[in-house]
């Protein structure tokens, strides 16, 4: 058996000679000596590896009960020893240690098995859905909340999470927009960092560490029609602008594996996409980890019509650069064959298994396969009041009008209408791994913590079903109203209708909602809208109704407390969206950085407004803040200076508050159209009232003023640029 030398990167060959040499000398096993360099012990196991065991390491099956009702696959009976990955849907690691046992001590080589799940937001303490992270616009506290879920999911079994998703979305009626950071590019760069450093940690072979996984690589958000699992089209130019951008972020941070998306990128579905996979991720990235297919997207090839049976798409999946195959059995059931007819290199197959090899040793597997059991590793209180934190800093006020019902204040009688009041398993959101509604403390729950009975009487009706009528609720609820001081209409989706496979046509809530609302406003009490949902929601029927609105999102175990502190003025909001509020479904695609139109004053709506109903950076506090001298360290520079923006951001509230400056840049005039502006920064600081803050930006114009052409190139023209933040701007010039 030989390995072909040709295609070892230049370490790996050096690495592979040298082991070469030694293997013949003395068969000393290098790949069991972990003071060995991984490339040494790669190389080694390598060459020892037969083409069944290499095969193997190329497919992931499942283990224990599938609870994804997306993805339920044949169970695997009598798993190989060889196998290379599981995806492991218990959350105790006894069954784990049953199987990798298997694998360490049954198989010829002691191989261990890589054991994924996917932690979305969060393994059993669950955080808000990413959607609603990003709204936070607080990195730090999404990073320490994925370090708490690695903590948890790697206690339980779990070696490696398919997170962060970073598909950049501008669509609300795809049900994953839930599961990413919004329609920023830069957003989703900065978070997805922040997920990689808190999932990998230091050292990703530490036991509280997690591998990471990039998906779903790409372009997944641009989705024909909020659809799934279909077309997309994007034109270089976009695919370089918007949704590469952040998966460059997450490599360049050392995320050590990346998913392989279902969409038909303009034509070459993703999954077989040599450009996308080995041009730019593999050869211009540098990326050294592996590839792994999303659930049956190598067979899917043939429904696409991109293949002609499961063996064609193989070789067409595993030539693009796909190293693993998620549960399709086309690797392991058609890799020898397509060898011996010649349609796939050893040296292509021995790419991507030193790939997968490399990750399991940086990983710490074969010196420690096993998990050691430890009781207590689930909603530590220190991960509780990560939970606090995150989901009361990414609800977002979107309104508060004059009445300035919000913080609730003398208002003895609180009414509590709405299929969310006390509702628990929603707010888990989607993804919700092993979160147990048991956990969450609802909105009923939370206001009766956070509001004394000997001063406030708190009651609730549900009014309706989620998406149906319950006999006599209505009555009850408008009863209700008229007893009430304030009115908490708790409406939203239910956790199904978000997510994976859970596209709408129509992003309003179901009518019985809306009419729910009408029906209790009619008593002409103050109104609080509570919205709970997984995507944005088209809001202009029930705008009107209401006082105050606050866009919750699904914001996990600790969603009750974190509303009810907001609502009670202990916590100031400071939430603002990552992802615009359109005005109704027709509006979509709407979203911020869109390209300027030929005509300023025409070309709009005939029947609504042709602007959004809440702004991407939107989001109101209990505060005022005031920004001036917006000021730049020069006004003109080179293409290689750098210059500093400063904006100053005064509190002019009573109450402190959290206030996130956002910096954009503009370029009105280049030789590729661009937004109308674009995100390059943003910082979030806690402002005392009356206190008068200093912001700063270091603007790098190679890194924050250049766009990048459809080859993928930098592309940074002199000319005339504008800096902009809050409602300032100021010009720079950029010379050669
Ligand atoms: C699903 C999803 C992907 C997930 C994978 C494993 O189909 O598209 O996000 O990680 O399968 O559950």
């Amino acid at each position: 058996m030989t390995i072909n030398f040709k295609w070892l990167p230049p370490k790996l060959t050096a690495a592979f000679l040298i082991c070469c040499i030694s293997v013949s000398a003395n068969s000393r096993e290098i790949y069991k000596d972990p003071s060995q360099p991984v490339e040494k012990r790669v190389a080694d196991l390598l060459n020892r590896m037969n083409l069944d065991e290499k095969i193997l390491q190329l497919n992931q099956y499942t283990l224990g009960w599938n609870n994804n009702i997306n993805n339920i696959g044949e169970e695997v009976k009598d798993i190989p020893a060889e196998i290379g990955s599981l995806i492991y849907f218990d959350s105790d690691p006894a069954l784990r240690n049953r199987m990798q046992k298997k694998a360490v001590e049954e198989s010829r080589l002691g191989i261990p098995i890589i054991f994924g799940y996917d932690v979305i937001h969060g393994f059993r303490t669950i955080y808000p859905i990413s959607l609603a992270q990003a709204c936070s616009w607080n990195p730090d506290l999404v990073k320490e909340a994925c370090a708490v879920a690695a903590q948890e999911a790697s206690m339980s079994g779990v070696d490696w999470t398919f997170s962060p998703m970073i598909d950049v979305a501008r669509d609300p009626r795809w049900g994953r927009v839930a599961e990413g950071y919004g329609e920023d590019p830069y957003a989703n760069s900065v978070f997805c960092v922040a997920s990689v450093e808190g999932y990998q940690g230091e050292n990703l072979a530490d036991t509280t560490s997690i591998a990471s996984c990039l998906k779903h690589f790409v372009g997944y958000g641009a989705s024909e029609a909020g659809r799934d699992y279909v077309y997309t089209e994007i034109s270089p130019l976009t695919l370089w602008n918007t949704y590469l951008p952040p998966y460059k972020a997450g490599v360049d941070a050392g995320a050590v594996t990346v998913m392989s998306a279902f969409n038909d990128i303009s034509g070459v579905p993703a999954s077989a996409n040599p450009y996308t996979m080995k041009d730019i991720l593999k050869d211009k990235w540098g990326f050294d980890g592996f590839i792994v297919s999303d659930w049956g997207a190598v067979n899917q090839l043939c429904n696409q019509g991109f293949a002609y049976d499961n063996k064609d798409a193989t070789a067409k999946a595993l030539n693009a650069g796909l190293d693993m195959d998620m549960m399709n059995h086309a690797y392991d059931r058609n890799l020898k064959e397509l060898l011996e007819d010649g349609l796939i290199e050893m040296e292509v197959i021995d790419d991507a298994v030193g790939r997968i090899l490399k990750v399991k040793f940086e990983l710490g597997l074969f010196e420690n396969p096993y998990t050691h059991l430890v009781e207590d590793r689930f909603l530590r209180s220190n991960s509780l009041e990560t939970a606090r934190r995150l989901a009361s800093e990414s609800m977002v006020l979107l309104k508060n009008d004059s009445l300035n019902v919000l913080p609730l204040k003398n208002y003895k009688r609180i009414a509590v209408i709405g299929p969310m009041g006390d509702d628990k398993k929603n707010l888990l959101g989607s993804w919700n791994a092993h979160g147990n509604p048991e956990d969450v403390v609802s909105w009923l729950e939370g206001l009766q913590n956070e509001f004394d009975s000997s001063h406030y009487e708190i009651k609730s009706e549900m009014g309706c079903d989620f998406d149906k009528e319950i006999e006599g609720a209505f009555d009850k609820a408008e009863d209700l109203a008229k007893w009430a001081d304030v009115i908490l209409v708790c409406l939203g989706e239910q956790n199904s209708w978000s997510g994976e496979n859970a596209s709408r046509s129509d992003i309003h809530l179901p009518t019985i909602q809306e009419n729910l609302a009408q029906i209790v406003s009619s008593t002409g009490k103050p109104m609080v809208l509570v919205l709970s949902s997984g995507r944005p929601i088209a809001l202009d029927n029930l705008e009107p109704l209401f006082n105050s609105i606050i866009a919750t999102w699904q914001p996990g175990v600790e969603g009750g407390n974190a509303l009810a502190g907001i609502l009670s003025g202990r916590i100031n909001p400071s939430g603002k969206l990552a992802m615009t509020f359109p005005r109704s479904t027709g509006q979509i695609p709407i979203y911020y950085n869109r390209r300027k139109p030929g005509r300023n004053n025409q070309g709009f709506y005939k029947d609504i407004s042709s602007e959004p109903l809440y702004s991407f950076g939107h989001g109101l506090s209990y505060s005022e803040f005031e920004y001036s001298d917006l000021s730049l360290s020069a006004d003109e520079i080179k293409k290689d200076d750098k210059v500093i923006a400063t904006v100053t951001v005064r509190n002019n509230g009573n109450v402190p508050g959290k206030e996130t400056v956002m910096w954009y840049i503009s370029d009105p005039v280049s030789s590729i159209t661009r937004p109308v502006k674009e995100l390059k920064r943003f910082e979030k600081r806690n402002i005392l009232p009356g206190e008068t803050v200093l912001f700063k930006f270091e603007i790098d114009p190679v890194q924050d003023l250049a766009q990048v052409d459809s080859k993928g190139n930098t592309l940074l023209e002199s000319g005339e640029y504008y800096i902009m933040t809050g409602d300032k701007s100021i010009k720079l010039r950029l010379t050669e």
